[in-house]
């Protein structure tokens, strides 16, 4: 065998020359990707990844994860992606039952108390709502237990806001939104624009809302039935109130009977959103109102913060509700 070339090193090669980067170990993982977004000129770009670097990285450590596990996962987030169409978001589903759509809604609507505590928008919001008349009665379907809700819109002094926007919508007796129904429910049905009168006050005829399920057949509902948990949200009524120069109310009310109040699968219920539904036994007064007798009545008040009162805790009106279209069932 010929001799080895005396200039061939045949021990362990020294380290190639590098540009100073700092390999990838295991203890310091997340610092080493982290430096490497070091150079992202959009700052608030830079400090969201790094954050998530750092959280990621963390959680595996915490977890260990095996390759088939992290498998698992990717598939999951695959599908979840794979699920969303133009009419369904399974990743607005997956923020809202693992909590994050609330707390991003908390962060960024903090009042301190001083207005209508807000909730999820959720996805069955539609911005081409019908305009209606006080009084009006948006149960087009005709199921369910009549029910006349009313309220006052104010401001923080208690001034009425006459000329105000109240957007709402619910399901029928059957728990789906029309826009999940469509060629079934009528269209339109249990949603509707209101505008407050002079007294800044606003009225109209539905149904006592039910509890009803989240979609759950794809795989958020894999998810929630995989950890025990079940799908449904408790009774409610969406509203988005909104007057010029106040900050505009995504908010519901709720029940105060209804089932899963304590367990809401997306965590939306806030205490002082839940209002009782008593019944009135009273014919002359359910004539006035064009409503069989007894029926019931939701009442619920809500009062807006001035834009330029925002409280030192809010985060800037710099954006508006996503709208995204209905899910069909
Ligand atoms: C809703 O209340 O309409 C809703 C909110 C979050 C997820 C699904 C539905
Ligand atoms: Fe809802």
């Amino acid at each position: 065998m010929p001799d080895a070339p005396s200039d061939t090193v045949l021990s362990a090669s020294p380290a190639p020359v590098r540009a100073g980067g700092e390999l990838f170990t295991e203890e310091r993982s997340a610092d080493v990707v982290a430096a490497s977004l070091a150079g992202t000129p959009d700052p608030r770009l830079r400090q969201v990844l790094t954050s998530l670097v750092h959280h990621l990285h963390a959680f595996v450590k915490d977890v260990e994860p095996t390759e088939a596990e992290w498998g698992v996962a990717i598939d999951f987030l695959t599908r979840t992606g794979q699920m969303c169409s133009d009419v369904r978001q399974e990743f607005i589903l997956l923020s809202d039952v693992l909590g994050v759509s609330m707390l991003v809604e908390t962060i960024n609507h903090r009042t301190g108390g001083t207005s209508t505590e807000s909730t999820v928008l959720g996805p069955f919001h539609m911005v081409e709502s019908p305009e209606r008349e006080l009084g009006d009665d948006i149960n087009l379907d005709g199921k369910g237990t009549p029910c006349l809700v009313s309220g006052h819109v104010t401001g923080p002094e208690g001034e009425p806001l006459a000329g105000a926007v109240v957007d709402v919508w619910q399901t029928n007796e059957d728990g789906f939104y029309d826009v999940q129904q469509p060629g079934i429910q009528p269209q339109g049905n249990l949603r509707g624009l209101f505008t407050t009168d002079g007294e800044g006050r606003f009225w109209f005829r539905s149904v006592v809302p039910r509890y009803y399920p989240i979609p759950d057949d794809g795989p958020v509902g894999q998810l929630l039935a995989a950890t025990g948990r079940h799908p449904n949200r408790p009774a409610h009524l969406h509203f988005i109130v909104a007057a010029p120069g106040y900050r505009p109310v995504t908010t519901h009310v709720f029940v105060a009977d209804s089932p899963y109040l304590d367990s809401d699968a997306v965590f939306g219920v806030k205490d002082s959103l839940v209002r009782d539904v008593p019944e009135v036994d009273d014919p002359a007064r359910a004539a006035e109102a064009g409503l069989p007798n007894p029926f019931r009545t939701l009442t619920f008040d809500l009062s807006l913060l001035r834009e330029e009162q925002t409280p030192p805790t809010a985060r800037p009106v710099d954006v508006q509700p996503t709208v995204v279209k209905g899910v069909p069932s």
